[in-house]
């Protein structure tokens, strides 16, 4: 793009995209942020029309329609945030029109989808990427580095938990995460690809198999209330993801604290504190994320050395795989999308254990 602004636009604008990809990601909430290098967030749109005010709020345009985006040749690249059924059409128009994408995980809610995005950025030469933002959070990469080193002593196993109270209310319940379970929004697709990815992220090796079990429903709604999820790793480690929508955890902040996750290793023990959410470790948020280091000494607690915004990071990551000449094609949302489904298949067959080739 020769120094030239890559021009994004945002497709599906609800809370994620306002709250974090358009006021953080992109910078818009100036006096949280300095605008972003090389990049620039130019509109958004969403098929409810009444977005339009929070759109405009932040001074970009308003386009009617997602087709209207991919139309507007000044537009280089999109970030798909709308709801899990959307994303495989949504990119695919995308691509098909040229344009770089972002989507929000899982990538489609079908592997046989997820694989053709994948092989249609290949062809095209576009840039795909889903965004992991969590493998940003500067506490999360010092975990893995930790473990990398052998800090820990011999980890042998790690346990990640991503546990919401969320669908008590009509609203809520009545929302595309609870009320479909096609969508993948229950908690094993809404925050159970999270985990996952994050487990491969922290241990440096990938997931060769996976168990899960639903645990029991106290909500009325159709999407699942909680999984318990096993896996183990190409390199022998085990480990266990524990996520719900059943799980109030006192107040606001400690049900953020507690979003994180634990490894144990033969001399030490690593506990995360809400960095498996969607928070960077900036002053003015609302806790303080650490990492807490105890074995036979004292412990100690790690706080981020520097931060960088963890949606940011996936926005100029993607922003400058498109000026170089190898540009991600999706397939680590594929790989995702594929151990999300084996979860659920694992789940629904009572914990049979599923082999991933
Ligand atoms: N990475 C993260 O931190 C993170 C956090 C939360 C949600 N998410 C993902 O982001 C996506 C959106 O989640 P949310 O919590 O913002 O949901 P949301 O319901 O608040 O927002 C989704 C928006 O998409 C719009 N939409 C639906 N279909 C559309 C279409 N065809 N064209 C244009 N707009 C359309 C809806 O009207 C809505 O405004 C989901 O895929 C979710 O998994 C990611």
């Amino acid at each position: 793009m020769n120094g030239k602004k890559i021009r994004y636009a945002i497709v599906g604008f609800g809370g994620i995209a306002e709250n974090r990809l358009a006021k953080e990601g992109f910078a818009c909430d100036r006096k949280r942020f300095r605008p972003l290098p090389g990049v620039e967030l130019v509109g958004a749109t969403d098929i409810r029309i009444s977005r339009q005010d929070a759109v405009e709020r932040l001074k970009l345009k308003w386009y009617e329609s997602p087709e209207a985006v991919f139309a507007d040749r000044t537009i280089d690249a999109v970030f798909i945030a709308s709801d899990n059924s959307t994303h495989f059409l949504l990119s695919k128009k995308a691509l098909a029109a040229g344009k770089h994408v972002i989507v929000e995980k899982p990538m489609a809610t079908s592997l046989a989808g997820a694989r053709k995005l994948a092989a249609l950025a290949a062809e095209k030469n576009l840039a795909l990427a889903v965004d992991h933002m969590m493998v940003h959070n500067t506490l999360n990469r010092k975990a893995r580095e930790l473990v990398a080193r052998g800090d820990l002593g011999e980890v042998n196993d790690l346990c990640l938990h991503m546990e919401f109270f969320y669908g008590s209310t009509p609203e809520e319940a009545s929302s595309w995460r609870c009320a479909d379970p096609a969508q993948l929004g229950g908690p094993i697709g809404d925050v159970g690809s999270h985990c996952l990815y994050m487990a491969e992220f922290l241990t440096g090796s990938i997931i060769k198999t996976i168990a899960a079990v639903f645990t029991p429903r106290t909500l009325n709604i159709r999407a699942e209330n909680g999984a318990f999820i096993r896996f183990r790793t190409e390199n022998g480690l085990s480990g266990s993801a524990r996520v719900s929508f059943n799980d109030p955890r006192g107040s606001l902040e400690s049900t953020l604290l507690n979003l994180g996750f634990e490894i144990y290793g033969t001399k030490k023990t690593l506990r995360a504190y809400g960095t498996l959410f969607q928070l960077s470790g900036h002053p003015d948020e609302p806790v303080k994320l650490r990492l807490d280091v105890e074995g036979s000494g004292a412990a100690e607690t790690l706080s981020p050395d520097y931060v960088e915004n963890i949606y940011q990071k996936v926005i100029l990551d993607h922003a400058a795989s498109i000026c170089a000449k190898k540009r991600p094609t999706g397939e680590d949302g594929v790989h995702n999308l594929r151990l999300v489904l084996a979860a659920y298949k694992s789940a629904a067959s009572g914990g049979r254990e599923i082999q991933l080739k």
